[in-house]
């Protein structure tokens, strides 16, 4: 569970490589491209460009190397040649690239063309509710302080947290130990310790928590339809707070 130096370095390459699919596939997320497509070039990239793999390839037999989540699906989408991006949707791209045997882990959403204020707002929210987790994350902070500070900033603008899915562990093993609940009580759970390194991705939806996963084994949708937004980084923590090794060029951490 704990990393060494060494160990981060390469945890810092994998999480290069994945933030560097997202900045790389972010041009062609346009209305009238397919969510097939858009999982093909991400694909070609890190085979060929990348000299890595696509983690979710063959991952529990997950046929496809990012996750497309589409409006109302909360996270697992399955891209698809039949889906197409249409003005106003929103989307959420997620990749692991594994590389020398380290994962690298990481979404973001998108806003296709021109979107309604309540989603792009949903989006900002979202991705404000995953800043404020890593702000806090230090050696001796709780893990339920990570849960309460999404989940705080969440129900503040009136939307929910999803509670089935978490962030995980992450290191030579893709899911490890421990779980990264987005819900929870400040000063409960396990301390973090420097070394640690982990992903959180917090799922926040407009209206209720609630899920539902469809026949296709992987899609996870909300219940009430209403629309949801994820964001993820996998972290690394260090003496003194943490280094996020998902980071892309437009990020300041
Ligand atoms: N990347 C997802 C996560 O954040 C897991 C996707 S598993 C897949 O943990 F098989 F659906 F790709
Ligand atoms: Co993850
Ligand atoms: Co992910």
């Amino acid at each position: 569970m704990i990393k060494t130096l060494s160990d981060i370095k390469e945890m810092r390459v994998a999480g290069k490589l994945a933030a560097e699919v997202l900045e790389m596939i972010t041009p062609f997320v346009k209305p009238g491209i397919s969510t097939g497509e858009l999982d093909s070039i991400c694909h070609d990239y890190i085979i060929n460009e990348q000299n890595a793999i696509p983690a979710n390839v063959g991952y529990r037999g997950f046929e496809k190397t990012i996750c497309s989540s589409l409006n109302q699906v909360v996270c697992h989408g399955i891209p698809d040649y039949k889906r197409i991006l249409k003005n106003g949707d929103i989307l959420n791209i997620d990749v692991t690239v594994l590389k020398d045997g380290w994962h690298g882990d990481t979404s973001k959403m998108f806003l296709v063309g021109k979107c309604k204020p309540h989603n792009e707002r949903l989006v900002k929210i979202t991705q404000e509710c995953l800043y404020k987790a890593i702000e806090i994350v230090k050696p001796g902070a709780y893990l339920g302080d990570i849960g309460h500070v999404i989940q705080k900033h969440a129900e503040k603008n009136y939307y929910s947290v999803v509670e089935e899915y978490c962030g995980h562990g992450i290191g030579k093993v893709y899911h490890e130990d421990p779980q990264i609940l987005h819900y929870g009580e400040q000063g409960t759970g396990l301390q973090l310790k420097e070394g640690m390194c982990f992903t959180i991705e917090p799922m926040i939806n407009l209206g209720s928590k609630f899920t539902k996963s469809l026949s296709d084994g992987w899609t996870v949708e909300t219940k009430d339809g209403r629309n949801s937004a994820q964001w993820e980084h996998t972290l690394a923590v260090t003496s003194d707070g943490c280094e996020v090794l998902t980071k892309r060029t437009e990020e300041t951490f």
